[in-house]
């Protein structure tokens, strides 16, 4: 069995990471599933970016829990990663996810921050509810257990990945609150985890693995989801 190639914040290896360029390019290069990160605006948006603040990844200042949607909306978030990247912008989980109208993609949507807990946690689920994939569904992953579970309380339907680097850990947990998939670092996973988690029934993600010749080995070793920021190369790997 071949693992599922995911793109990590779309191809943002060559892209700026967390915009619908990204995203799109992962798509053209055959990404079936697309890992991003959200946090939550002043008006309680759901907002795609790694960050607590806008500052690394565009041309503002400031933490995204105090800028607006309007604010966040007329940063350039590409000119950081290259001058030709200018006027790509921060999009919503919306925007994202309407590309599943075009495509067909899974997202993996891994929560930074709940600020509003359920209530960011309801807004969530019916965003992926409306922009479901056909025949499949999205992920909500995060490193916070208790958003997890804000998530499920939300919508039980949708799968939850639990995200850290210590392997034992993760299957711990996952075992324990039933979470279909553990995602974890490369570095912390073994041979006898995987076998472990498989025997439960839990599927395991590594991130972030950016090195095309190194695919064999994880597919040999029964990797169920890669993630990593150069999409295209690991596909063609
Ligand atoms: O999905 C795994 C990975 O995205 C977690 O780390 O810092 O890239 O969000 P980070
Ligand atoms: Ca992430």
């Amino acid at each position: 069995m071949q693992p599922i190639i995911e793109a990590h914040r779309g191809y943002s290896g060559r892209y700026p990471e967390n915009t619908l360029l990204a995203f799109r390019k992962a798509i053209e290069a055959g990404a079936t599933s697309i890992e991003l990160d959200v946090h939550v605006s002043s008006d309680s948006e759901l907002i795609v970016i790694h960050d607590a603040t806008v500052d690394r990844t565009s041309n503002g200042q400031g933490a995204v829990a105090e800028l607006s949607t309007a604010q966040i909306a007329k940063l350039d978030a590409g000119s950081w990663k290259n001058p030709a990247f200018a006027g790509e912008k921060i999009p919503t989980l919306e925007e994202t996810l309407a590309l599943t109208l075009e495509s067909n993609v899974c997202f993996n949507v891994e929560v930074k921050k709940f600020a509003g807990g359920q209530r960011d946690a309801k807004q969530l689920t019916a965003l992926l509810q409306r922009y479901a994939p056909r025949g499949s569904s999205h992920i909500v992953s995060s490193f916070d257990l208790d958003a997890l579970l804000q998530v499920r309380q939300a919508d039980a339907t949708i799968p939850l990945a639990l995200l850290g680097s210590q392997g034992d850990h993760l299957l711990a947990e996952a075992v324990k609150h039933h979470f279909p998939w553990i995602h974890c670092s490369y570095r912390g996973i073994s041979r006898d985890l995987l076998y472990a988690a498989h025997q439960q029934a839990i599927k395991v993600m590594i991130w972030t693995f950016d090195q095309p010749a190194g695919r064999q080995h994880y597919t040999r070793l029964g990797i169920d989801k890669i993630c990593t920021n150069y999409i295209a190369e690991l596909i063609q790997a």
